[in-house]
């Protein structure tokens, strides 16, 4: 039995998590700083990292605390090396760094994209990794900082399909809301917002997905494009703005909902025409859009029955540090620790 601490710090939520074996979550605590970024409208790096600051000590002591276990029973400190903001992710580093001196504990940097990957296999899916039957796998990994298609085979290489050229889906979804004034973040108000609105009313982009007289450069076939949703939605307003320059209200709900439909319907277009055109076998949703209703209603009505969809559970979506205990212990197992000198980044290797 192994007791993995994970600290996760590359955006605007502290977290610490105490996970067992990879895969029993004991405790996952999370620091939100929202409230504190909302007045500026999206993260501030360097006053997420001050946060960070305040906030590690006490969230580490949470989450052993919570786990009901001393830091002498831990086994390693894993801790999200990157990509993420590169003032938090030296903070969470550092911390861990120091702790792990400090109690003679091996350390493991975790590269957070695959941890948002491993978030949809925590808690009840012992064994599923570790099954041929499960690959390939095909990963979407939707946040406000990704949107990537990721392909993983039974011997573990990955290599990406595609990705964002631009802004991630999250983030077409907070600009979207900071546009029409509904606060941040702006997914999670998109939705409410959307709710009972009707999502054809209002026809917005769907970008790199080909169509009438627009043949698709092959290279764009899993790539994402969100940045032309924003500007359609910006001549949308002025279009059909009131005398205040603003959308009328009654107008509201039938755009937002419109707009959400244009983000899921490119999403989950490309990830079913990569899963089939790769030969999927598990399709992974994760990541903080992979919170949302209508995407998971969509995955499911559309996934064929011979795939299996895996929707990360919600509280593991968007940032926490369960996902980087759970996949700390895969490093552990095979004593593949990291020096006490490493460094964050900011982006993904390529
Ligand atoms: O994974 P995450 O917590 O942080 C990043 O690594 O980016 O994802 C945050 C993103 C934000 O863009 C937020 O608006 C979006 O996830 N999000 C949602 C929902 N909940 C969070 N987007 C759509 N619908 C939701 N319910
Ligand atoms: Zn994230």
């Amino acid at each position: 039995m192994s007791l993995i601490l994970g600290i996760e710090s590359s955006c605007d939520e502290t977290a610490a998590a105490v996970v067992r074996d990879g895969y029993q979550v004991l405790s996952s605590c999370v620091a939100s700083q929202i409230a504190k970024h909302a007045v500026h409208g999206g993260v501030v790096p360097e006053l997420a990292a001050r946060e960070h600051l305040v906030a590690l000590n006490p969230v580490v002591e949470g989450a052993l605390r919570e786990a009901g276990v001393t830091m002498k029973e831990i086994d390693a400190i894993a801790v999200t090396q990157g990509p993420g903001l590169i003032p938090a992710l030296l903070v969470g580093l550092s911390f861990a760094k120091g702790l792990a001196m400090g109690n003679g504990k091996p350390l493991i940097g975790v590269n957070h994209f695959i941890a948002h990957i491993y978030g949809a296999f925590l808690d009840e899916a012992h064994g599923v990794l570790e099954n041929p039957a499960t690959y390939p796998l095909l990963a979407l990994v939707v946040s406000g900082g990704h949107t990537s298609l990721m392909l993983i085979e039974r011997d573990g290489k990955a290599r990406q399909l595609g990705c964002t050229i631009d802004d991630a889906a999250g983030e077409a979804l907070d600009k979207g809301a900071k546009l029409l004034g509904l606060g941040y973040p702006g997914g999670p108000i998109m939705q409410k917002t959307a709710e009972g609105g009707d999502p054809h009313k209002y026809e917005f982009p769907r970008p790199l997905t080909g169509g009438a007289g627009k043949p698709l450069a092959p290279e764009n076939l899993y790539n994402f494009s969100f940045s032309g949703i924003k500007t359609a939605l910006l001549y949308h307003v002025k279009h059909h703005a009131g005398a205040d320059g603003k959308l009328p209200a009654e107008l509201l709900q039938d755009t937002v909902a419109s707009y959400q439909e244009a983000v899921v319907d490119v999403l989950t277009r490309k990830t079913l025409l990569a899963a089939k055109n790769f030969g999927a076998k598990t399709i992974v949703v994760a990541g903080g859009v992979a919170c949302n209703s209508v995407l998971r209603e969509r995955f499911e009505a559309l996934t064929p029955k011979h795939v299996q969809l895996r929707l990360a559970a919600r509280k593991y979506c968007t940032d926490n540090a369960a996902m980087v205990g759970g996949l700390g212990w895969h490093y552990h197992r095979k004593q593949a620790y990291s020096p006490l000198n490493i460094d964050s980044f900011a982006r993904l290797p390529q």
